[in-house]
């Protein structure tokens, strides 16, 4: 093992740990949220709820994540009925979550504890594919009783103010979080930290006055608790630029299946990256070219902004004796959507 990959010694708690845990339970118990994936007996929920919840709650805000996940649990409600589903009926109750990858993996790892059954250690849960530290850790809390801390977000920000740690490495806050984790009551732990994160210790505007970890906190007696951790320097968002065309109408359209890591499996209306500086009516020729279609009407063009990416789409009319296929049926990104809904009702967007 290289020598950075060993954790360091995680010194003495400044504080008596079991006060500690007392205080973040109760409060967790008397305040925490009610959320559906929350149901059952603590310790010992169901597997499959707790999965789907965790992998979708890993891009996506607690609010829009509730939706989506009763939307996904309607259409499968247990293992056997997701491993049985067509990809393409995973990617469409995923639609609009965005990082299909996600869907896809869970599919496919749906289909392997559809054979072999729910695995009953974190080791077993992180060999599913789409399964990592956190998610084991969650789902073998949470579904489990097993002794693992989460490490996400929030879980960084409280325990860095905690220990008023400005930087915190991943090893400082997984080595920190394990320390702290109660054994006795571990998915409670992590959900009462995740709350705790949520809803008091929040990034710009902490409140301190009801945190149930204040006599500890030593980021609250520095008297700037919001400094820490400090920001981390985000990578810079790329601009790209498209041109799309569609063909047929907003309804049924031509429409084409997007490879690649991020939207991998969605259809979508056919498009073309313009290169550094192109006139989109170059890259509509080439677009057209390639399908190929007669350019026709200027429809308008539209931004989205992704993670790391800052999308410019050109949307064209164009005519072609392609198939086309019933919108609604299908898959499609956030992008398309707006897409489609530029060319249906330009004046919302
Ligand atoms: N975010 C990720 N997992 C969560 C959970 N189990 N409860 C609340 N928020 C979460």
């Amino acid at each position: 093992m290289s020598p950075s990959a060993v954790t360091p010694p995680v010194p003495a708690f400044p504080f008596p740990l079991p006060d500690l845990r007392a205080a973040l339970l109760a409060w967790f118990d008397r305040t925490g949220r009610s959320l559906p994936w929350r149901a059952g007996t603590e310790g010992a929920r169901d597997p499959y709820r707790v999965w789907v919840a965790e992998i979708l709650l890993q891009q996506t805000q607690v609010a829009r994540g509730q939706i989506y996940y009763d939307r996904f649990l309607t259409a499968f409600p247990t293992v056997q009925a997701l491993a049985a589903a067509p990809q393409d009926a995973v990617l469409k109750a995923w639609e609009g979550c965005g990082y299909y990858a996600r869907a896809r993996n869970l599919h496919r790892a749906a289909q392997r504890v559809a054979q072999e059954g729910f695995p009953r250690s974190y080791d077993g849960w992180l060999a599913l594919p789409g399964v990592g530290p956190y998610t084991a850790a969650a789902v073998s809390s949470l579904a489990l009783n097993e002794a693992r801390a989460v490490n996400d977000g929030n879980v960084r920000r409280v325990l860095a103010r905690l220990h008023a740690e400005a930087h915190p490495t991943p090893a400082w806050v997984q080595a920190r979080a394990d320390a702290l984790l109660d054994p006795a009551r571990p998915g409670a732990w992590n959900e009462a930290v995740m709350d705790l994160g949520a809803t008091v210790c929040t990034p710009a505007a902490p409140r301190c006055e009801v945190c149930p970890l204040r006599p500890w906190c030593s980021a609250f007696a520095s008297g700037t608790p919001a400094a820490y951790p400090a920001p981390k320097v985000r990578a810079a968002v790329q601009d790209v630029s498209v041109v799309a065309v569609l063909i047929g109408t907003p309804q049924q359209a031509v429409l084409e299946r997007r490879s690649g890591a991020l939207l991998g499996g969605l259809m979508g209306l056919p498009t073309e990256p313009l290169a550094a500086g192109e006139n989109p009516q170059a890259a509509l020729e080439r677009l057209c070219a390639r399908l190929p279609a007669h350019p026709g009407a200027f429809l308008g063009t539209l931004t989205h902004v992704m993670t790391h990416r800052r999308v410019t789409l050109h949307l064209h009319a164009a005519q072609a004796d392609l198939p086309r296929r019933v919108v609604a049926e299908e898959a499609l990104s956030r992008l398309d959507q707006k897409a489609l809904l530029l060319a249906a009702q330009p004046a919302l967007l």
